[in-house]
Order: C-alpha cells, then sequence, then structure tokens
C-alpha cells in the first residue's frame, strides 16, 4: 500500500543513496512541483541542498515573501533570492510578440540560475521537479507549447556545459501523488493546492508589452480576486483563475469627469486535463462583489469582464 508517508521515506533512502555528500542546487519557482522537491529533499539530505529563487518582476502578489518564508524561514532551508526584476523589465522592454516575450523570459532566467548555480562550490547535482506528467509531455512530440513550457524550469533545461547529474524525485508521481507529499512534509496547504501558474507568468498574462506599472495593477487586481474566490469557497472547484490585463484605456466617470483607464479581464476555468476547458459559471453577487473591489481598490483599472469562453477555440491564457 502506498501512502504518502511511505513514498516520502523511499524518496529519502532513494535521494540519500544518489548524491550521497554531493551539493545539490535547484530552481524553486514557488510552484507545487519544485516546491514539494525542494521539501523531500531538503529531508533527505538538508544542508547540501541549495534552492535558487529568480523573482523576475512577473510573479503574483508578494510570491518571493511567502517563498522565502516558507522555505528560507521556516523551513530552513538555503535559498538565494535573486532581485532580477529590473532585467526582465528591460529585456522585455518594447516587446510584443508572445513568442519573442516567452523566449526572452525562458532564456533570461537560464542565464541567472547559471550565474546563481556557479557560486555554490562544488555542485554535482541540478535538481528538477520534473513529475511524470511532464515526462510523458517530453516524450511524445508535443507541438510547440506544452513542450516549450517546461523547459526553462523543468524537464530538460540544462545548460551544456554545466555538467550536472539530475535529480528528479518526482519524476514516477502524479499531481494528486505530488500534493499528498506536499502535505505530509508540512508544506502549507496554499501553496500544495495552488492553482497552476505559467513559467512566464504575468508575461502571458499581459497583452502586448510587459511594463512594471501593469505588472503592479496586474498583481493587486488578481490578488483581489483570489482572496475572494478563497473566502466565497470557489477556489477548491476552480481548476485556474486569474486575472488578465488589457493595455486598453477606457472611459469611466468620476464625480463631474471622465476617467481613461485600463481593463482587467477575469478568468475561472473548470478542466481535468488543462487540454480541454470550460469557463466557470460564477455566480453574479460574486462576480458584482469582485468587480467593486478591483474598480475601488486598484488605481488604474475602472472596467472588469468575465471571460466566458471554452477551451477550444479559446485558449486559457490570454497570452
Ligand atoms: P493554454 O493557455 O494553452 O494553457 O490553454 C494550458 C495550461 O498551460 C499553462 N501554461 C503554461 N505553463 N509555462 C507553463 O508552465 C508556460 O509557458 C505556459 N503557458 C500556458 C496554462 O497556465 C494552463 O494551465
Amino acid at each position: 500500500l502506498w501512502t504518502p508517508g511511505q513514498i516520502v521515506e523511499d524518496a529519502i533512502v532513494k535521494i540519500r543513496e544518489q548524491v550521497g555528500s554531493d551539493q545539490v542546487i535547484l530552481g524553486l519557482s514557488g510552484g507545487v512541483d519544485s516546491s514539494v522537491a525542494a521539501a523531500l529533499i531538503h529531508r533527505a539530505i538538508g544542508a547540501q541542498l541549495h534552492c535558487v529563487f529568480v523573482d523576475n518582476g512577473l510573479l503574483r502578489l508578494n510570491e518571493g515573501d511567502q517563498v522565502m518564508a516558507t522555505f528560507a524561514e521556516n523551513m530552513g532551508v538555503k535559498v538565494t533570492r535573486v532581485n532580477a526584476q529590473q532585467r526582465f523589465y528591460d529585456a522585455l522592454s518594447g516587446v510584443v510578440d508572445p513568442e519573442k516575450k516567452r523566449k526572452i523570459i525562458g532564456n533570461l532566467f537560464v542565464d541567472i540560475f547559471e550565474e546563481e548555480s556557479q557560486q555554490v562550490v562544488d555542485a554535482k547535482w541540478l535538481a528538477q521537479g520534473t513529475i511524470y506528467p511532464d515526462v510523458i509531455e517530453s516524450a511524445g512530440a508535443k507541438t510547440g507549447k506544452a513542450h516549450n513550457i517546461k523547459s526553462h524550469h523543468n524537464v530538460g533545461g540544462l545548460p551544456d556545459y554545466m555538467t550536472l547529474k539530475l535529480l528528479e524525485p518526482l519524476r514516477e508521481l502524479f499531481k494528486d501523488e505530488v500534493r499528498a507529499i506536499g502535505e505530509e512534509l508540512g508544506l502549507p496547504q496554499q501553496m500544495v493546492w495552488r492553482h497552476p501558474f505559467p513559467g512566464p507568468g504575468l508575461g502571458v498574462r499581459i497583452l502586448g508589452e510587459v511594463k512594471e506599472e501593469y505588472c503592479d495593477i496586474l498583481r493587486r487586481a488578481d490578488a483581489i480576486y483570489i482572496d475572494e474566490l478563497y473566502a466565497s469557497g470557489h477556489y477548491h472547484k476552480i481548476s485556474q483563475a486569474f486575472a488578465v490585463f488589457l493595455p486598453v484605456k477606457s472611459v469611466g466617470v468620476m464625480g463631474d469627469g471622465r476617467t481613461y483607464e485600463y481593463v482587467v479581464a477575469l478568468r475561472a476555468v473548470e478542466t481535468k486535463d488543462f487540454m480541454t476547458a470550460g469557463w466557470y459559471p460564477m455566480p453574479y453577487e460574486d462576480l458584482a462583489r469582485i468587480s467593486n473591489r478591483i474598480i475601488n481598490e486598484v488605481k488604474g483599472i475602472n472596467r472588469v469582464t468575465y471571460d466566458i469562453s471554452s477551451k477550444p477555440p479559446a485558449t486559457i491564457e490570454w497570452e
């Protein structure tokens, strides 16, 4: 019988056998898989694990602080936080093409991760939160996105010259098992049960050029949305929910004057496999409360819309 406790025990034995007294580096993203991998490997080898967390400026509100609080402060994991926000904003300046944006974000992540990894003396292993579905995805000749997607921090993102060996303790596990292990290892519920978040982050949730100003507005709107979904009990019935920033200004009215401010779209989908998805039937009263809060609390937004498109033909992200 495979209980989470037993999977953890077995994994610990295996990790210790594999790495011996070597040093291991791991890119922590704040997502479920890399978080569980970090917690598990830390349980096995403690201070031989060095994590690198790159803040690319495209993360959710307070995400960097939460990652540091969970791993560095509470669990005593060695984590280097790299505040690379400005480097990403500079690299993305003037770029509107979605594929170019993805490439820039992915490549810069790899560059920064390499720079930081070199600071870890003598690392012999690169740990990754690859899970079984990633393995299948990469093996099959999947087209473009799903494959590229993971490349910068999951399967196959190894820079050639870093002759590191791969440590992938979640490689045989499904998402549910990974979550169960995360709970077993004492990770916070909110981290273990969080909706998926794309590698390029807000870069695919801001249409057109990515600017710091847009990221800040979007982060605040998204945080209110997600807060309200938790408070109203919808969060766990939804597979993925987030706000999208539309770089167009529409007219509004405030007092005697007109305003021209940006638009935010809210997305919430239900899906089993993320290949097809239906929009979540959010009750009107919840939509009303969320919209009021966003418009009242987020400067720069005067209009909120709800996305009622299914996948296909729409996708989940707006890109
Ligand atoms: P789409 O928008 O193609 O998204 O319907 C399907 C799922 O994939 C996620 N997604 C990504 N995940 N890196 C990721 O790690 C990416 O570049 C990426 N693009 C989309 C998306 O959030 C959804 O869960």
